[in-house]
């Protein structure tokens, strides 16, 4: 089943400009991005992605990181997309990805992590449409 899928390259890997290397592993691995552009959140708008953690401890930790830099948001298409994505970025926490993995290559700890994926297809239709309108998706 073709899936699609929100990318994001996070304020620690854009800052030390890895979003090349990290767009090749994707691409490597036969994701194709259909949809792709450079931003930074406001404080506001970070709480508003990440609405479903705002009870959890590290919500205004998280939301100060996501909005301290420039992000890259990219839309990823490819058979079972979701989950094949969440397989290269690696655990969530880096001490517990696995080898060849994006967060295993990259990742500082558990916070400044890279890299984001959508964890199913109902949210990942939620965050495709929080940063793209329809006119911005290729494909
Ligand atoms: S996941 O990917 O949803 O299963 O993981 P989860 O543990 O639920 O984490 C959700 C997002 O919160 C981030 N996170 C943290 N940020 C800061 N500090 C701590 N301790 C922490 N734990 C988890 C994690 O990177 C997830 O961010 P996204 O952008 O969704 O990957």
């Amino acid at each position: 089943m073709t899936q699609r899928t929100l990318s994001i390259i996070k304020p620690d890997a854009v800052q030390r400009n890895l979003q090349g290397a990290i767009m090749k592993m994707i691409q490597d691995s036969g994701l194709k991005i259909v949809a792709m552009k450079m931003l930074r959140l406001s404080k506001d708008e970070a709480r508003g992605f990440y609405d479903v953690h705002k009870d959890r401890p590290f919500f205004d930790s998280l939301t100060d990181y996501m909005s301290s830099g420039p992000i890259v948001v990219s839309i990823l298409e490819g058979e079972n997309g979701i989950d094949k994505y969440r397989e290269i970025m690696g655990a969530t926490n880096p001490e517990n990805a696995q080898e060849g993995t994006i967060r295993k290559a990259y990742a500082l700890d558990i916070e400044k992590n890279s890299v984001h994926g959508s964890d199913a297809p109902e949210t990942a239709q939620v965050e495709m449409a929080y940063f793209f309108s329809k006119m911005e998706m290729v494909g």
